[in-house]
């Protein structure tokens, strides 16, 4: 009699595969082609959005990021890029801090937010201590411009 159920690892490995995959990036390798200290715009020519989207996890507790989903200890943020700075959602309580810079989200200004926001905004109620790291902050904002 032939067996025709796959051996389970036969199941399990394409499937192994693809959380590999998904966890693996090339950051190290885009990290290598772009040198020492690149420039904004050179970072965000290579950014990686999907990166950018498992990045998010770092602001999840705080922040939605799907259509209507609302505001949490942090406004949601479903197309906040082009938005005016304290003007995502209607209903949070933003500071007078956030409230008094002005102008809008712009990927410049998003990366300085993101690199340190009470740098950018004493006063700011975001207890978030920053992305040191600028390649995170590209994918990030790629991820936020989808
Ligand atoms: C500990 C909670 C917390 C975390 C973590 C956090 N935030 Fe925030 N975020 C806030 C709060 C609170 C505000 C409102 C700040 C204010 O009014 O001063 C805010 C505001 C913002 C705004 C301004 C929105 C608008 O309407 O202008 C953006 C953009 C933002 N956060 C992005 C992020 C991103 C991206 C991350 C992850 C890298 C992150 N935040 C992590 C709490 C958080």
């Amino acid at each position: 009699m032939i067996h025709r159920t796959p051996h389970p690892l036969r199941l399990l490995l394409p499937a192994l595969a693809v959380l590999v995959a998904g966890c693996s990036d090339d950051a190290a390798e885009r990290r290598r082609a772009l040198g020492d200290a690149p420039g904004f715009a050179d970072l965000m020519r290579v950014a990686d959005a999907d990166r950018g989207g498992r990045l998010f996890g770092r602001c999840a507790a705080c922040h939605t990021i799907e259509r209507g989903a609302g505001d949490r200890n942090g406004p949601g943020l479903f197309g906040v890029m082009g938005r005016p700075i304290a003007g995502n959602s209607r209903r949070f309580g933003y500071t007078t801090a956030l409230r008094s810079v002005g102008g809008t989200w712009t990927p410049e200004r998003m990366d300085v937010w993101l690199g340190a926001p009470t740098v950018m905004v004493p006063g700011t109620s975001m207890t978030f201590s920053g992305m040191p790291d600028p390649l995170d902050r590209a994918d990030l904002i790629a991820f936020l411009q989808m």
